[in-house]
């Protein structure tokens, strides 16, 4: 078959964010733009003969178009074999373990996680390396500059290929296998969790619902929590994946999962309730009227990893976002282990988990896993919990998290994102805060706190030095509480300022007061020290974690 080399011209904005190159679709759709950020990433890893590629996504609309463009272009850089996803399914945790097990050279992860699908709406692809993480820095800069490089791309004229059947077939010299999409991930869940003792829990009178929020989870927990584990019928709820996520916004989190949250703060509540975001990696922890902030549910999942077999011979140590609480901090100081606190996104646990320096990861954006894929996953952390609610047989999620408030203090923390908002006053407020800092070299007073300190976070990796710097604004008190200003990385439309706040609450008689009333004087002094109300025109977040 012919290999066609297709001359092209640069986009200049190709830069992966937090997690891949996201658009909207209508971008993705233009000519070569798809294919030179594919080209891009074939050029800098390169394609050494024999070696296996793995290509899938969360079902979006334009997911199984690009498919067809990433196979023909695959095959004509000279990949060996590709595993896609029957349909074009793979969770991006899916992904991860399915290139490990097959020691693939990497793959292609088309989803732009919870963002929004449909013809006008977001699309994504994030090429993860070897070990099944997200690649790292050095691998994206290098692809953005190579983006900026293009003249050509190449790519075989051949049919679109049949994605729906299981088996295999040529596209040109190289091998499509179709492969089933939740067998290898159902598979390494069951050789992590005590799944007898989880049937067991699910077969009392414990009942729980899980929200699939109509993305990619749908059929990974119908097979692991229905089939396999004998939820009943129904357990999970808006199981099939629909290319334009049922017109939702596929964001595990209490105003986006809001069809979950009616039935867990309703009458007859389940005891337990769970929801997983578009791609699959995120998750939302809930009990009967009861929600786990995703900070503490990290710091739980490692205060009780001795109840899951996988984990139970000790943990080496652990990592969390900068933005994240310091909850598992505690735990980790209790326990003796090391924490690592990283720039956000995942690919910066990848070297640690890879180096043995840690085995649980999470960050307070609902992502929560460990060194059994190279990405955060949805399914594993509900497996996680029902795995220790099965082990603490009759507690509630609400007493397991009260007893750890008891045990280690609260770390009160509260998210508040400001969506679509103009960029240019987004990086006005950013200057605002910096400026506010600049003015006064004295460290001030604020919330009735003493500044200790204020900095842009920057990280070195302890594995291979690489530098990151610009990583989110930090005021540190001395009392331990925090601000934290950050621009997200992953939108598509204007800025989203993220506003992180924190403190720590000793006294168990005031844990359970609503976070945002504990911490009303940071939020406060948050927007003194911003100016976001005035800069910004807006009085209230769009979204409170
Ligand atoms: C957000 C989260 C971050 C997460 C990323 C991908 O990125 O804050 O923790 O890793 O999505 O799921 P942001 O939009 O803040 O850059
Ligand atoms: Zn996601």
């Amino acid at each position: 078959m012919t290999i066609r080399i297709q001359p092209t011209t640069p986009f200049n904005d190709q830069k992966p964010g937090t997690s891949g190159l996201r658009k909207k679709v209508k971008v993705f759709q233009e000519p070569g733009y798809l294919e030179n950020f594919v080209q891009a990433c074939f050029d800098v890893v390169g394609v050494p003969s024999g070696q296996t590629l793995v290509v899938g996504g969360d079902g979006r609309f334009f997911n199984d178009c690009a498919i067809q463009t990433i196979l023909k272009m695959a095959a004509a850089n000279g990949v060996t074999k590709v595993l896609v996803g029957q349909h074009g399914i793979l969770s991006t945790p899916a992904t991860s373990c399915v290139i490990r097990k097959y020691q693939a050279m990497g793959g292609f992860i088309l989803s732009a996680s919870h963002n929004p699908a449909g013809p006008d709406e977001d699309f994504g692809i994030k090429y993860n390396v070897s070990n099944g993480g997200p690649a790292p820095e050095g691998v994206t800069n290098a692809v953005f500059a190579q983006t900026l490089a293009m003249d050509h791309y190449k790519i075989v004229d051949s049919a679109d290929i049949d994605l729906s059947v299981i088996g295999e077939t040529q596209v040109g010299d190289m091998l499509v296998s179709i492969i089933d999409s939740v067998a290898d991930y159902a598979e390494l869940m069951q050789s992590l969790f005590d799944f007898s003792a989880i049937r067991q829990l699910l077969s009392s009178e414990f009942r729980m619902v899980f929200d699939a929020m109509h993305a990619v989870t749908g059929p990974y927990a119908k097979v692991i929590l229905e089939e396999m584990l004998g939820a009943p019928q129904g357990t999970v709820i808006n199981g099939i994946p629909l290319s334009d996520f049922g017109g939702g916004h596929p964001d595990p989190n209490l105003t986006y999962a809001d069809a979950l949250v009616e039935i867990m703060y309703g009458d007859n509540a389940p005891d337990f309730g769970a929801a997983s975001d578009g791609d699959g990696d995120r998750n939302m922890i809930l009990g009967n009227h009861f929600f786990v902030n995703p900070s503490d549910s990290l710091a739980l999942i490692a205060a009780n990893a001795h109840f899951v077999p996988a984990y139970a011979k000790g943990l080496t140590g652990v990592a969390r976002s900068m933005p994240t609480s310091g909850a598992v901090d505690r735990v980790a100081e209790a326990m003796g282990i090391d924490c690592y606190e990283t720039p956000t996104g995942w690919k910066f646990f990848g070297n640690l988990m890879d180096a043995g320096k840690v085995v649980l990861c999470g960050e307070e954006s609902f992502g929560t896993g460990s060194n059994h894929v190279r990405e955060k996953d949805g399914l594993w952390a509900v497996l996680f919990w029902l795995n220790v609610l099965a082990a603490r047989k009759g507690e509630s999620v609400e007493s397991i998290v009260l007893h750890h408030w008891q045990q280690y203090g609260r770390n009160v923390y509260s998210r508040h994102d400001y969506e679509g908002v103009d960029a240019t006053a987004a990086a006005q407020v950013m200057d605002h805060v910096r400026s506010y800092f600049e003015r006064d070299l004295q460290m001030p007073r604020l919330a009735n706190r003493l500044v200790s300190l204020w900095d842009d976070f920057a990280y070195s990796d302890p594995v291979d030095g690489s530098e990151t710097t610009g990583q989110g604004l930090r005021v540190l008190f001395e009392d331990g509480s925090r601000i934290v200003f950050r621009l997200s990385g992953t939108g598509t439309q204007g800025a989203t300022i993220r506003i992180y706040l924190e403190s720590f609450e000793a006294d168990s008689a005031k844990h359970c007061i609503d976070a945002q009333i504990l911490l009303a004087d940071l939020i406060a002094a948050s927007h003194e020290i911003s100016n976001l109300p005035q800069l910004t025109g807006r009085d209230e977040p769009t979204v409170i974690t």
